[in-house]
Formats: C-alpha cells, sequence, structure tokens
C-alpha cells in the first residue's frame, strides 16, 4: 500500500477509482501527480542519473553527540542556493538563498555549532517522529490494543516523545542522483518511546536548479503503528534574526482548520476558517488579525485542512512572501494538513547565528502533516501503517524573488 491510500479519507473504493483514473489521466492531473512518490531523478533505484559530484555535496564535521561525531552535509545548487543538513535529527541547519537585489541569508532559525542544538528544545529544522505533533495523555488503541507513549507536553505527547526522532543520530547515505541530494535512515526499535513495531524510515533531501527543496519520506513496519513525519523548519525570509514574521504575508490553500482545546489537541470538529482571524486564503500579514487570538501565548498554531484536487493529493499548501527583501517561498505537498505556527513559544532565550536572538514571532513553521492526534479521530485521514504498507511522501519548498 502506498501513502496515496494511507492519507486519503477512509473510502477505499473511492480512492481506489481516484488513483485509477490519476494513472489513466495523467494531462489532467498535471505533472505534479508524480511527487506522490519520491522524485525519480533521486531514486537509485531508478537508474540513469549520474552520480552526483563532490562539490554539490560537501561533508563537514559539526560536533559531537556523546563519542559520534555530527556530521553536516551541504547541498549546493548552480545558482549557489544551499542547504544544510547534519545526520543527528536529519535536521536542516541552514537554507541560504538571495534577495531581490542578489544579496544571501540564512532563511532558517539555527546554530553555526552543534553544541546549542542539544540545548534547544523547539526542533528547529529536525525531522520530527514517529508521529509529529501531539497525541491526546500520550494514548491511542490500534487493532483493540492500547498504547501509552511517553508524555511531554503537559498531559499529552508531542513530536515523538522524549526523545524523538529530532534528537536520533541518522546514517547519511550518498546516492546517484542528478542533483545535489542526501538521504539519512534511522530504524526506530519496536516500543521506543512507546510505539509498536520496527518502523524502518529514510529521508531525502534533494535540490534542484529551480531552487526547490525537496523532501520525501518512506517507512515500512514489521507491526501495526501510526506514523507522521514532519519537517520543522523555522523560516524568516527576511534572514534569521533579522527580526519578525509579523509583516510577512502568508496564503495557505485551506478553507477549514482544526479548532484545538486549551492543551491544543483537537477537538475533533472541522470548521470554515471563513469569518475568523485564521482565514489565509488570500495573502495576508501574520500580523494583521493575531491580536484578536484568544490563544495563550498568542499566536498561531493550528492543523489546516488543505484543499486537495480530485485527481491527485498533490497541492500547493502555503505562500510566504517577505515584502522588504521579495522572498517568496511556495510550499507543496501530498500531505493532508500543515501546522501553521507562527513562533509563539520562541522568547528571546536563544541566541543563533552571528549572535543574533530569535525573538517570539522570529520565525514560522509551515509542517506539512498528518493532523495532530489522528489516531483518537475516526473523522481524520487515518495514520495507520501496517506491515507490507509502503509509505512514501514528499513536500517541496519553492524559493524564488519578486523584483
Ligand atoms: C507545535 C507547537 C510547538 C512547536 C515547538 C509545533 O509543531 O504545534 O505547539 O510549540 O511545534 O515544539
Amino acid at each position: 500500500m502506498t501513502n496515496s491510500l494511507l492519507c486519503g479519507p477512509r473510502r477505499p473504493f473511492l480512492g481506489i477509482l481516484v488513483a485509477l483514473l490519476a494513472t489513466l489521466a495523467p494531462a489532467v492531473a498535471g505533472p505534479d501527480t508524480t511527487t506522490n512518490a519520491p522524485a525519480a531523478t533521486n531514486d537509485a533505484t531508478a537508474g540513469g542519473p549520474a552520480p552526483f559530484s563532490s562539490d554539490t555535496v560537501t561533508k563537514s564535521y559539526f560536533g559531537r553527540f556523546a563519542r559520534t561525531p555530527v556530521t553536516l552535509y551541504t547541498l549546493t545548487n548552480q545558482n549557489g542556493m544551499s542547504v544544510s543538513i547534519m545526520d543527528y535529527g536529519a535536521t536542516i541547519t541552514s537554507i541560504r538563498v538571495p534577495d531581490r537585489n542578489g544579496k544571501f541569508d540564512d532563511v532558517v532559525l539555527g546554530f553555526d555549532k552543534f553544541a546549542p542544538y542539544l540545548k534547544m528544545k523547539d526542533y528547529f529544522g529536525a525531522t520530527v517522529g514517529r508521529y509529529g505533533n501531539r497525541i491526546a495523555a500520550g494514548k491511542f488503541t490500534l487493532d483493540k490494543a492500547t498504547y501509552q507513549l511517553a508524555i511531554n507536553n503537559g498531559p499529552n505527547a508531542l513530536h515523538g516523545g522524549l526523545r524523538g526522532f529530532d534528537k536520533r543520530m541518522w546514517n547519511a547515505e550518498s546516492f546517484a542522483s542528478d542533483v545535489p541530494a542526501i538521504r539519512f535512515t534511522y530504524l526506530s526499535k519496536d516500543g521506543e518511546e512507546g510505539y509498536p513495531g520496527n518502523l524502518f524510515v529514510s529521508v531525502t533531501f534533494s535540490l534542484d536548479e529551480q531552487n526547490e527543496l525537496r523532501i520525501s519520506y518512506h517507512a515500512t513496519t514489521d507491526k501495526p503503528t501510526v506514523l507522521n513525519l514532519v519537517n520543522h523548519s523555522y523560516f524568516n525570509l527576511g534572514g534569521a534574526g533579522s527580526g519578525t514574521i509579523l509583516d510577512d504575508l502568508v496564503t495557505l490553500h485551506a478553507n477549514q482548520f482544526t479548532p484545538v482545546d486549551d492543551t491544543l489537541i483537537p477537538t475533533g470538529e472541522i470548521k470554515d476558517v471563513a469569518g475568523t482571524p485564521y482565514d489565509f486564503r488570500q495573502p495576508t500579514a501574520v500580523g494583521a488579525h493575531i491580536k484578536e487570538l484568544k490563544d495563550k501565548p498568542q499566536g498561531y498554531d493550528f492543523n489546516y485542512v488543505l484543499n486537495k484536487g480530485f485527481f491527485s493529493n498533490w497541492s500547493l499548501a502555503a505562500v510566504v512572501e517577505d515584502p522588504a527583501t521579495g522572498r517568496r517561498m511556495e510550499v507543496s505537498t501530498d500531505q493532508p494538513g500543515i501546522q501553521f505556527y507562527s513562533g509563539n513559544f520562541l522568547t528571546g532565550s536563544y541566541v543563533g547565528r552571528e549572535r543574533k536572538r530569535y525573538p517570539q514571532y522570529g520565525a514560522l513553521c509551515l509542517e506539512t502533516q498528518h493532523f495532530p492526534d489522528s489516531p483518537n479521530h475516526d473523522n481524520f485521514p487515518t495514520t495507520i501503517l501496517r506491515p507490507g504498507d509502503d509509505f512514501q511522501s514528499s513536500t517541496v519548498y519553492a524559493f524564488s524573488v519578486e523584483k
């Protein structure tokens, strides 16, 4: 089973019909429908593409996790855009892109040394799992067995538990690719943080000449389990540490969102954004309605239900535009949801690159994902992965400038 079924609503016959129609009607579905699977050009098994050259993926020593050396891999394209990822947490530490004057800046929060990552509690750039976002009381029932996960966020489980995927060493693998790319793999053991099943997971990062960063996930299990893999980059298109993102214009292609209780667990409702301060269907400054929000700390921290077409799960999910620098980012994904988080819990306590502080609202996250607490809501798309299933999912972050 591929994730097109895993992602879809619980209507198997409709799902099969849709999948069939999608394969029969590629012209109608458009070229992006192929992107539910990892890009063929980045897949070693696809054959053909030349191996990347050493000057497009560089390796450097980043620090030490206990006795293990942590390595930083930097992908660079011919436009000079670069993305650095370390093997600890398969974490993006840096994304450098030009502004409208050709000036390069780092547009994600991060540190230039490894040590601060060990103290940082906000998942900067990390690959989050086994279950990104929250599970109520860290509890769920699957095939009549009840599982208790590690609790690490008030009464709930957040982002995979006390030591989720973000705090693990991943194995890095290079492979034949016609664009700079690197793959990380991790075996999450049966019972780790309370989750059932040995889960083998890989995440591949690739950077093309259109300044598109693609993140592709793949996972298999030997027992039924739940899965929600998320990248937790904090973006500030003005440059990390340049101030807040309150003036950035955000568009979310979502007519609905999933309201939460005061511990940030979905109530189960799926509500229209129309007429609420949560409406980002048109480009809207993050700060435009933020003062109307009752949440504490004030700000956006919601899962939006992405609008999807009939033929494909692939969709443009979000756009961010930074009027000051002209930088623009488009986020496309096959996932059903996106967590729009406006950095409400940041306090200015982190001193990042170039000794710049990261204040509240100093960045925003657009975490493509399944809905929080799905294992406890039958009306949400399923997150169950079973032996024999082949979970595949991709998200693309595309960078450009507006003159
Ligand atoms: C969550 C926030 C949380 C942040 C950092 C986001 O994905 O939605 O509630 O504070 O991650 O942990």
